[in-house]
């Protein structure tokens, strides 16, 4: 059932087009998104998720923007536990994370499962942004790679990694770090996963640096499909490479789009 159904009694048909359509589940806590002119109602909508979702214990609200270099967007509690920690659990690994502390999209799952599908055996894979592990976990559970290498800056999501690291058992596969990605010079790994979108162009020489000839960088960026042509330029002027694929991994606006640029560094 959508939230516009769900809501039908409680809302009028004016409030009922602003509602967004779905809401984001991590574990039990349900994230949704209010528009200003429906803040009045946030508390009936939020209760009325509550009472259909059996699995749902926490509703929050989510901030309209994403603070820092963390990427946190803050949310904040409606209805239900007052909690914002949650156990999510997504492609068959556990992860626990708390909400206001670090970045974490459940929108990204099938994206992952496409990237994991591209590792090959005794690959060295290194997730430079890799908040709670969700890439550098799964990779590590269900390729055969040979190494995963995970680093964030942000010390709580550091933490929250090195739980979910012990929770789904790949202690021997993956090496965690708390550093500046900029840190990492020549780490000569077969796959380089980058996803921080928003800042991804300061970061385009490290991913050059530390992908090996002939490897592959999973490079994420945010643009209109008008502006792809010149974040594929910046690509190209960072380094030799040669373009594998554009994929469009979810709306972040009207018109706008996180992508995943894939290329091989020559
Ligand atoms: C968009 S999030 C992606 C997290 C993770 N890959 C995921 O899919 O959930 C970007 C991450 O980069 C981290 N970050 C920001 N600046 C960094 C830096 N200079 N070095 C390493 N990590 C950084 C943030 O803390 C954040 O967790």
């Amino acid at each position: 059932m959508n939230l516009k159904e769900l809501m039908k009694n409680e809302l009028n048909e004016k409030e009922l087009l602003l509602l967004k359509r779905s809401f984001d589940q991590v574990g039990s806590v349900a994230q949704i998104e209010i528009p200003k002119e429906l803040i009045g109602k946030e508390k009936v909508i939020a209760k009325k998720i509550l009472e259909t979702y059996k699995n749902i214990n926490t509703v929050v609200k989510k901030d309209d923007i994403t603070l820092g270099e963390y990427r946190i967007r803050p949310v904040k509690i409606l209805a239900g536990e007052k909690t914002t920690i949650a156990l999510h659990k997504e492609n068959g690994i556990f992860l626990n994370l708390d909400l206001n502390k670090v970045f974490f999209t459940p929108r990204l799952s099938n994206e992952r499962l496409r990237v994991l599908g591209l590792i090959r055996k005794n690959d060295f894979v290194a997730d430079l942004f890799c908040g709670v592990g969700p890439y550098a976990i799964l990779i590590a559970k269900f390729s055969k790679a040979r190494k995963v290498l995970a680093n964030d800056l942000n010390p709580d999501a550091y933490k929250y990694l090195l739980e979910n690291v012990k929770k789904n058992k790949v202690e021997k596969k993956i090496e965690c770090f708390n550093k500046d990605a900029n840190d990492f010079k020549r780490l000569s790994a077969d796959k380089v996963i980058m996803n921080i979108p928003k800042f991804s162009e300061s970061f385009l020489k490290t991913a050059f640096n530390n992908c090996k000839k002939g490897g592959r960088v999973f490079y994420y960026c945010f643009a209109r499909d008008e502006e792809l042509k010149e974040r594929i330029n910046e690509i190209k002027k960072a380094g030799d490479c040669r373009i594998l694929k554009k994929v469009k991994c979810g709306d972040i606006g009207p018109g706008a789009y996180r992508w995943c640029i894939d290329f091989k560094k020559l």
